[in-house]
């Protein structure tokens, strides 16, 4: 197989770069912006750089090498790019480090143009496609000291084998299928990451029981469309789910994101016997109101989604749920508005990641007329927080007195004197204990509510 023999060819490279590093004491820095699957990504190119004998540093001035693992979801992500990348211009001058790029922002076109005319001194420029031949490409830059570009346009590939350095101890991130065939008009990740591709079955779970082995208790899978996961003739979503629910030592499983319009009967009924699911599902909503669904693209009506969530409701008891809203999309009205937060209210969501519309160059969307003004955006996505704000706490009030299994994932980010875990139903609760807890799954009584996350008391 080509991709196979491809991933042997790295690890040639890696070998090569190891030897020219040894004994230098070299060290990396890396920047992961966006979602799941780029923290993913970056841990992969994580795990080859320290097989080249790269040490992680968190400060980009003592870094030999900077790499930024890019997103484009959204224009905010490219401004923090453009921002940081000036920065290490005098970086580079000082350290003659390497600098490279890769990610979904270097899928575009305009952005590899902007770069080459604004940011001459970026060394290495990579693509979604092409992240697995760093290796390759830090080796020849080493060799001829000439800049490399390497972005590929295509539907995608699957590598499997490549080095990986995870973030974490306890909770690893799965992905299980890369890419995505919606094209929901306001989005850029299908022009980005290439058409839906699922890895083997085979693959994931010899991975997955590796993980347990670790002693990793959490898995997350990952995919722009998990639910349409496809692992051959009669192997789909929730027969992963069943296997992996089967495997000793995994406690909790979780998934992002699927998609409302691939949620199978099948996939609530496995969500619904397999213990370690998590009963939190994160259900993309994006609009409540059936006109601008349409104009988005998703495939699904405001009620549609509705009697998605009331079934599973019925099927799955105490089951939660989480989205990702947009507002402000090209043409929707006052009315069209009110839908999404009569929606917001009827699901009471648990979480809602509300996000501004953003045009991306080549979407759909983009090209709409009917774009709505700044201030208008601005003001429905105060009001929507408002209500989700309400909700949260009236939700979280409930968590008060009862006892939660809690996967304590460390010391808190915002006192070092607390530990800070996650409920079944992912809310982060904050405990005074010792150290000794973390990575354990533990009692905790829910002593108080802090609106963005909660108190508690092991018990
Ligand atoms: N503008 C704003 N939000 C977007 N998302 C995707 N594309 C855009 C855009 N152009 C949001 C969607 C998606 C989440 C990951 O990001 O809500 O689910
Ligand atoms: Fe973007 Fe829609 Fe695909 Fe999600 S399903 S990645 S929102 S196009």
């Amino acid at each position: 197989m080509i991709e196979k023999e491809e991933i042997k060819i790295q690890k040639e490279y890696i070998k090569k770069v190891k030897k020219l590093n040894e004994g230098k004491n070299l060290k990396y820095y890396i920047l992961t912006m966006g979602c799941s699957l780029n923290e993913n990504d970056s841990e992969k190119i994580c795990g080859m750089l320290e097989e080249m004998n790269y040490i992680k540093t968190e400060e980009p001035t003592n870094a030999n090498i900077i790499i930024f693992n890019t997103c484009c979801i959204r224009e905010n992500a490219e401004d923090k790019l453009f921002g940081k990348l000036g920065e290490m211009k005098k970086i580079k001058i000082d350290n003659n480090s390497i600098i490279a790029i890769g990610g979904c922002m270097t899928q575009e076109k305009h952005i590899i143009e902007k770069l080459n005319k604004s940011y001459p001194y970026v060394d290495i420029i990579f693509g979604t496609h092409t992240l697995h031949k760093l290796p390759e490409n830090i080796s020849k830059l080493l060799e001829n000291n000439t800049k490399i570009e390497d972005v590929l346009d295509i539907d995608g590939k699957i590598y499997e084998d490549i080095p990986i350095k995870r973030n974490d101890a306890v909770k690893a991130s799965v992905t299980i299928m890369n890419g995505c065939n919606n094209f929901c008009s306001y989005c850029i990740v299908p022009y980005v990451r290439g058409r839906e591709r699922s890895r083997k079955p085979e693959d994931i779970l010899k991975e997955i029981k590796k993980l347990a082995e670790d002693g990793y208790k959490e898995i997350m899978l990952l995919g722009q469309n998990v639910n349409s996961y496809n692992g051959g003739i009669e192997y789909n979503f929730s027969n992963l789910l069943i296997d992996i629910n089967k495997i000793n030592g995994i406690e909790r499983i979780r998934f992002i994101s699927p998609h409302p319009k691939d949620f199978t009967d099948d996939v609530i009924d496995a969500i619904a016997k397999c213990e370690k699911v998590c009963k939190v599902i994160h259900l993309p909503l994006q609009s409540g109101s059936t006109n601008v669904l349409k104009a988005m693209n998703r495939k699904y009506t405001k009620e549609q989604y509705l009697s998605l969530v009331k079934k599973m409701k019925d099927k799955i008891p105490n089951i939660a749920f989480t989205t990702d809203i947009i507002v402000g999309f090209p043409g929707e009205t006052e009315k069209d508005f009110k839908d999404t937060l009569d929606v917001v209210k009827k699901v009471n969501f648990d979480q809602v990641f509300m996000f501004i519309y953003s045009r991306r160059v080549g979407t759909v969307a983009d090209k709409m007329e009917n774009q709505i003004p700044e201030e208008i955006k601005h003001e429905r996505f105060n009001k929507l927080k408002e209500l989700v704000e309400k909700q949260i706490e009236e939700n979280n009030n409930k968590y008060i007195g009862t006892v939660q299994k809690i996967l304590i994932d460390g010391t808190s980010k915002t006192n070092k004197n607390t530990l800070s875990g996650r409920t079944d139903s992912n809310k982060i609760v904050v405990i005074e204990a010792d150290n000794k807890y973390i990575n354990q799954i533990v009692n905790v009584k829910i002593t108080e509510n802090c609106i963005w996350y909660l108190k508690g008391k092991i018990i």
